[in-house]
């Protein structure tokens, strides 16, 4: 039975963007219906999709393998053995329920094949065409698409692997991979979550899962009530994903929906791509996480300088390493510090 599924998924299965299956949409080549796609239309336009090395995730998990040179690094890019056995499990359950349902089709499909029968010895104007409506429907149950196949079990593959993430009412979606926690995985995909300490104490990331099972990975000391936890409730930064997952939780379209935030960061490097730019990469403790969107500015203060705006370079899914490039502009007072006298550990403000 064919699957519909969301451009992100049909695109990570087939190994190719969004973008090319959005183009192959608009130019009527590949059909959708409420802005999914079947498994069945996907084989049919990618054939030479298959389970064998070249398949995306296969590949992955094989260049996870050859470049994870030391255990920890390999238990990073990997779920851990018990969120693992949890996706398993779920993927065992989905097994049986298709097997059931499989008994089922065959037991009316024999049904079927005795009604044909009897319908055929009663009436003989009938009996022509049911015997070839009936050749028919087994030729077609026999030749069921092998691309449409692979594609289903590279898809059960995938869920194990990287289970997907959909958010409302933003819509916004992303895949939690290896040992990624909910939180983590979408600022990898650079969607502006809440949150606030990302672990476990101030309860920012609070979300209500909507549908699909998720597990604790790490312990927090935020109180989510029973009350709460009975209707769905959960810290994003605490959870994993065990099989595809539809999340309400609030995303940040603009500045105006972060709060404030106030951090003393520390100078960690300064690199000099040239004589008239300097990059000036700072860190956060280690509780402190600076929440911001791409390009946005910030405010620094250093020394006793006047404060300063600069857009922030570097990606919000790394709250803690915070870039920016700076240009020399000489008779700056800022500029003249930071070029001439600023050094690695100074504390500098970031509003
Ligand atoms: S971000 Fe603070 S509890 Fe999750």
């Amino acid at each position: 039975m064919s699957e519909r599924l969301s451009l992100s998924r049909a695109a990570r299965l087939v190994g190719v963007s969004r973008g090319v299956l959005q183009k192959q949409i608009r130019d009527g080549a590949l059909a959708t219906f409420e802005g999914k796609v079947s498994t069945d239309d996907l084989a049919h336009h990618f054939p030479s999709v298959s389970l064998e090395p070249a398949d995306p995730e296969l590949a992955r998990v094989n260049q996870i393998k050859e470049k994870a040179f030391g255990k920890r690094v390999f238990e990073r890019a990997l779920p851990d053995k018990e969120v693992l056995a949890a996706r398993l499990a779920e993927l065992g359950k989905d097994i049986t329920r298709t097997r059931a349902e499989l008994s089922h089709y065959q037991l009316v499909m024999q049904w079927l094949d005795d009604k044909f029968d009897e319908l055929a010895e009663e009436n003989n104007v009938l009996r022509s065409p049911l015997s070839a409506l009936k050749t028919w429907l087994h030729r077609e149950l026999a030749e069921a698409p092998e691309a449409a196949m692979v594609l289903e079990a590279s898809e059960s593959y995938r869920q194990v692997v990287a289970p997907h993430v959909r958010l409302t009412p933003s819509d916004d979606d992303f895949f939690v991979e290896g040992s990624e926690t909910l939180l983590e995985a979408a600022l990898r995909a650079g969607i502006a979550m809440n949150y606030g300490c990302s672990n476990g104490n101030c309860g920012c990331c609070k979300a209500r899962m909507v549908s699909g099972q998720i597990k604790k990975v790490h312990p927090h000391d935020f109180v989510i009530s029973e009350a709460e936890k009975n209707m769905g409730y959960a810290l994003m930064c605490a959870n994993t994903a065990v099989t595809d997952v539809v999340i309400d939780a609030g995303t940040a379209v603009g500045p105006e929906d972060l709060p404030f935030q106030q951090i003393t960061a520390q100078v960690e490097e300064m690199a000099y791509p040239s004589d008239d730019v300097l990059i000036l990469r700072l860190k956060t403790p280690r509780t402190s996480r600076l929440r911001f969107l791409a390009g946005q500015h910030v405010t620094l203060r250093l020394a006793a300088l006047p404060p300063v705006n600069f857009t922030v370079a570097s990606c919000p899914c790394e709250a803690r390493r915070l870039e920016f490039h700076l240009r020399r502009a000489v008779g700056n007072p800022f500029s003249d510090y930071v070029f001439h006298r600023v050094e690695k550990d100074a504390l500098v403000d970031v509003e």
